[in-house]
């Protein structure tokens, strides 16, 4: 006979997996995104509700009750609070605990090591390498980005630190999983080891790699999770690690696809060190104002504009601005179009979910390369905000950090003309000779402010 309890607890999970699914598929557009998160998250809320019904747990329900709220009331705090451009940080750094949690639990399991099976303590293994690395790796992650630590390579040779270190590990973590007597010894150096591995694979890494790492982490957490799934016979942790890793692995592929690097490169030589990255050092020189009215006249008797939003966009919440002049520069039959980096803003899609929110076509929106192409016949570029992501550096300076990564080549463009505040130099901390360019003119002010004012010069014109 069936037991009733396992029978309803198996169903919820098959719930749990459908839900996760389908609010996976509905999160790959901003349209129906919010909608496909609420439904990911109910299917964990019936997977957290049928994990805790478990006959196996027993005792301790007043404890997991406790941890539980504690930390749903920490995160729910600090989620509503988050602004958008500390997203990166909060992501490490939830990544990272979900990398951790998964470590925890295969510590727990393999000082049980005699009641799994070989393929369980292998799998627990696996499982604890990979969510210390995402653990220690994250966390130094958001340490870097919130700007706790400085950026820097800390470790002289770090290729060789690499394969001493990952030689250890695998030594000890081959003990423990064909051994069914736990080691606790073994187990708290292999741990130790395994944090040290992902403090070493984030040390160096700046700039334009470090979103990429991000997203690698996150698919290492999901990956590890599946693993202690498996361990605990737990489908929903499978189901729900997988699509995790699933999800994080393609998303990896495509940023460092964006920023033009291979992963080896990022992980393994480097690629992305931050070299001389030193604020003081950043210089503008001179560059060439124009004011609203100037820039105003420019792109109202242009043929086709082309707009690079960029962080700064997201930061003065300029887009509404934005679209209010694009559809007055239609009006006077200036063709508009948008241009958007992959890693512009903070956020994979930072700029298409602010756009589609002030009601910008999605025809309008056009990826790199296939703006790149039509740049040499547009009259003029406008860039909000941005800096990396039209930084020329990127082409030309060896030592760039962001060397090799594609930019928008707005340079190709008739004229451009930068909206900034002043002396910043963007997240990567660059010089960007985009600038001083003999075609870019530069309007100063918050990008709000600056757009609002262009939008009266126009109007004033007719
Ligand atoms: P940034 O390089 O960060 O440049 C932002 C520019 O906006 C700066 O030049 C800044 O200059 C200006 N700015 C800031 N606030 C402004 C305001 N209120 N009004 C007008 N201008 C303002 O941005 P980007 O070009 O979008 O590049 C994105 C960078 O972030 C890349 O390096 C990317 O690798 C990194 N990153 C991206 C992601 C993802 S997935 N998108 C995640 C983490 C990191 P002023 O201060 O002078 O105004």
């Amino acid at each position: 006979m069936i037991n009733s309890s396992s029978f309803f607890i198996d169903l919820a999970y098959f719930f749990s997996a459908a839900l996760f699914i389908y609010g996976l598929r509905r999160m790959s557009s901003p349209i129906s995104a919010r909608t496909g998160i609420w439904i990911a998250a109910t299917g964990m809320l019936l997977a957290v509700a049928a994990s805790f019904s478990h006959p196996n747990i027993t005792g301790n329900h007043w404890l997991i009750l406790i941890a539980m709220l504690i930390g749903g009331a920490l995160s729910f705090v600090h989620a509503k609070r988050v602004d958008i451009s500390d997203m990166p940080q909060m992501i490490a750094l939830y990544n990272g605990l979900g990398g951790g949690a998964a470590a925890t639990i295969a510590a727990v399991e393999l000082l049980r090591a005699a009641e799994h099976g070989a393929s369980e303590r292998i799998l627990g293994v696996v499982g604890a390498l990979i969510g210390c690395i995402a653990f220690s790796g994250s966390l130094l992650a958001f340490a870097k980005l919130s700007g706790f630590i400085k950026y820097g390579n800390w470790f002289s040779n770090r290729q060789t630190a690499y394969v001493a270190m990952m030689a250890l590990v695998l030594m000890l973590g081959f003990i423990l999983a064909f051994s069914n007597t736990a080691h606790p010894v073994l187990l708290l150096m292999f741990f130790a080891l395994s944090l040290l591995f992902g403090f070493i694979m984030t040390s160096p890494i700046a700039a334009a790699d470090m979103p990429v790492l991000i997203s690698l982490y996150n698919a290492a957490a999901g990956l590890a999770v599946a693993f202690e799934g498996y361990v605990l016979g737990n489908p929903a942790m499978m189901v729900a690690g997988t699509l995790v890793c699933a999800a994080g692995a393609l998303l990896t592929r495509l940023m460092a696809r964006a920023v033009n690097r291979r992963l080896s490169e990022i992980l393994y030589s480097g690629f992305g060190i931050a070299h001389s990255t030193s604020e003081d050092s950043v210089h503008y020189g001179h560059v060439n104002e124009v004011d609203a009215f100037d820039a105003a006249v420019t792109m109202a008797f242009a043929e086709r504009v082309v707009i690079v939003p960029g962080y700064g966009m997201a930061v003065a919440q300029a887009q509404h601005k934005v679209q209010e002049l694009t559809q007055l520069l239609e009006e006077r039959g200036v063709d508009v179009q948008f241009a958007i980096h992959p890693v512009a803003g903070r956020m994979p899609g930072h700029m298409n979910v602010l756009l589609a929110e002030a009601g910008v076509a999605y025809e309008k929106i056009h990826d790199l390369s296939e703006i790149n192409n039509e740049m040499s016949k547009i009259d003029v570029a406008l860039v909000i905000g941005a800096n990396d992501i039209v930084n020329l550096s990127a082409r030309t300076d060896e030592k760039s950090p962001l060397h090799g990564m594609p930019i928008l080549n707005v340079d190709e463009a008739g004229s451009v003309i930068v909206l900034k505040r002043g002396d910043g130099q963007g997240y990567a901390g660059l010089d960007n000779p985009l600038l001083r360019h003999e075609k870019t003119r530069v309007g100063l002010g918050d990008a709000k402010r600056s757009v609002q004012d262009m939008i009266s010069a126009i109007k004033s014109l007719d």
